[in-house]
């Protein structure tokens, strides 16, 4: 693959994206953002600017809309797609299925279309650890099987890592990475970009520092009754830079496999870390102490999951550098940004 590569980055304007577009134009790359900017925020594309010095390349489109990425496909020679642009909100996905599916699938079918008719090869899509719904291992890697899905939200990653699969099945020439995220926190060093949560967040982060802040009042834990050492739930929490990190490493790995290839891998530290262990290591990191409760549990939560990432390592040589302290810090100094801003 070339150094300057155009590479298209559908939700390069949301949180994963943007640090991807960061790393892709520190390396040299030509990303090329398409977001409608549904649940991003214009800003972004000024912290993008401010960290890499360049202005970021974007097209304001929604990926449902064929038409509009056609255009896009005939305007750059891509020579891959890096899929972001999805729609997550597990609660949500419940109230709203069809709205779901029908981001979910036809925007990556889309995508792939256009990949066949461009001739585009190399195509990393953000897939999730939900796919595993319920393991009976905690410590999962991709071969374990795959339970059914907590929610359509859960459901739209399955089925559009089968709609991939399928794909290639049918030698249509691409070459696919499916990366498993498991839980994405923190942000850029120099906080100049971030997370931007619409409304109350669901994520656990992000509410924890928005508690610290002072815009939410109170954190609640989701439970102490779990069968894990502490009671609360296990998660593997990834820094955005490092996640950021395996899709530069998978898209150059892509370029090097041969047509027809699919893979999948997950993305993930290897560590568990309970809630607990979040809250007590957020106070330590930050000096701030945090206001919580332990409430009941979440519907549809998983008591325990976290990532086997040695075929990730294997394949790609990528494994994660930042600490759970790290992520925690760099996560409460966007945040303080944010609140200077105001
Ligand atoms: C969920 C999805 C994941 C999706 C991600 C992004 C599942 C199994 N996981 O991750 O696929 O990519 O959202 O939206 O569907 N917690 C609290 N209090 C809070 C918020 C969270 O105690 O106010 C706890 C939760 O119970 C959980 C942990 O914190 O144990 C992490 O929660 P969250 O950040 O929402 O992520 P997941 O549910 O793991």
């Amino acid at each position: 693959m070339k150094k300057t590569a155009n590479i298209l980055v559908t939700g390069g304007a949301g949180f994963i994206g943007s640090h991807t577009v960061v790393l892709l134009i520190e390396q040299g790359f030509n990303p090329v953002i398409v977001d409608d900017f549904r649940n991003s925020e214009k800003r972004v594309l000024k912290g993008i600017e401010e960290i890499t010095g360049q202005i970021p390349v974007v097209h304001e489109v929604d990926v449902v809309d064929k038409e509009a990425m056609h255009a896009i496909f005939q305007q750059y020679n891509f020579e891959g797609v890096i899929h972001f642009a999805a729609y997550k909100a597990v609660g949500e996905s419940v109230q709203k299925p069809l709205m779901y599916y029908r981001n979910n699938l036809v925007s990556l079918m889309n995508c792939i279309e256009l990949c066949e008719e461009f001739e585009v090869k190399n195509f990393v899509f953000s897939s999730s650890c939900t796919v595993y719904g319920e393991p009976d291992d905690i410590l999962v890697n991709e071969n374990t099987p795959i339970k059914p899905a907590n929610s359509p939200y859960g459901q739209t990653k399955q089925v559009s890592e089968q709609i991939l699969k399928d794909a290639i099945d049918s030698k249509n020439g691409l070459r696919v990475l499916c990366l498993r995220y498991f839980n994405p926190i923190g942000a850029h060093e120099s906080s100049a970009i971030g997370e931007l949560p619409i409304g109350v967040p669901n994520n656990l982060v992000p509410y924890v520092t928005q508690t610290a802040i002072g815009k939410l009042e109170q954190l609640t834990v989701f439970g102490d009754d779990y069968q894990t050492p502490d009671g609360s739930c296990i998660r593997d929490y990834i820094h955005v830079m490092d996640l950021a990190e395996a899709h530069i490493h998978g898209m150059k790995w892509l370029s090097r496999q041969k047509d027809d290839t699919y893979e999948i891998l997950n993305a993930g530290t290897g560590v568990g870390v309970s809630v607990l262990e979040i809250i007590h290591t957020f106070e330590k990191v930050t000096g701030t102490a945090l206001n919580w409760k332990i409430g009941p549990r979440r519907e549809g939560d998983v008591s325990q999951i976290y990532a086997d990432p040695k075929r990730a390592f294997d394949l790609l040589g990528w494994k994660t550098k930042r600490s759970i302290e790290e992520s925690l810090k760099d996560a409460w100094n966007w945040e303080q940004k944010l609140a200077n801003e105001k």
